[in-house]
């Protein structure tokens, strides 16, 4: 495949309604959406992407039933779990983007334990968004500027687009390429603001437990055919 995309951002959206579609409860939606997301991962690490990262928990997400947090939480853990050895060998490097300390203990844990066991990896990064806000994200990084200036060690003049990037999750990684987002739905939801800036788009109406590895190429062939001209003109 020619030009494949450096970094992959992608909203799993859909499983509730796929849930609905087959008359099961919410949770196994999410469940069914667990298994997409697996084979996502496999063959992005697989072909060589560089970086995938995935919308799993959002800081909005808590409102949802006690029932649907709990089910998620859940399958965090049973993710990590039953995933860690596969991707480790595998080499991927797994980040978690999101305030961890705002998650119930045993997935803190869970999370922080799988992050610490890959960090050395060279193989995929993979970013996992758990209780994550893209404004709470950039709020993040200004504050720690902040910090950085009264502390000395930068002036208010040296913050530029380099200095911003560092205080991201995404530190050390390339903007996203590549945004897709299923189920048809055209919104952005909090996710990656500032990284997404010059990503491309695909919107597949297809809710995210029936995406498959074979819709996922047809979309990197597409990105593939954009023209992407930065805010310039072609050459
Ligand atoms: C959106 O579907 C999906 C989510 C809010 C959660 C995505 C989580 C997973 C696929 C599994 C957990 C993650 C890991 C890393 C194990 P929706 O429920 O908003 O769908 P709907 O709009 O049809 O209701």
């Amino acid at each position: 495949m020619s030009h494949l995309p450096r970094h992959i951002a992608i909203i799993m959206d859909g499983n509730g309604r796929w849930a609905k579609q087959h008359k099961l409860a919410t949770a196994l939606g999410h469940r069914k959406g667990v298994e997409s997301l697996r084979e996502i991962i496999r063959y992005s690490s697989d072909v060589g992407i560089a970086v995938l990262s995935l919308y799993a928990f959002s800081t909005e997400n808590w409102k949802r039933s006690p029932e649907e947090v709990s089910a998620l939480m859940g399958l965090i853990l049973d993710f990590f779990h039953s995933e860690i050895d596969e991707l480790d060998a595998k080499d991927v490097r797994i980040r978690i983007m999101g305030d961890v300390d705002g998650l119930p203990e045993k997935q803190a844990r869970t999370v922080r334990s799988a992050q610490e066991r890959t960090e050395n990896n060279k193989g995929l990064q993979l970013n996992i968004a758990l209780n994550y806000g893209g404004q709470a994200e950039i709020l993040r990084a200004i504050s720690a500027l902040c910090e950085k200036v009264i502390k000395g060690d930068i002036k208010c003049q040296d913050i530029d687009d380099a200095l911003f990037q560092q205080e991201l999750y995404t530190a050390g990684q390339p903007m996203v390429d590549l945004l897709i987002r299923t189920s048809g739905e055209m919104r952005i939801s909090n996710f990656l603001l500032y990284q997404l800036a010059y990503a491309e788009m695909l919107f597949p109406q297809v809710l995210w437990p029936d995406y498959t590895v074979d819709m996922f190429k047809k979309d990197l062939e597409t990105f593939g055919g954009r023209d992407r001209r930065y805010g310039g003109r072609k050459a």
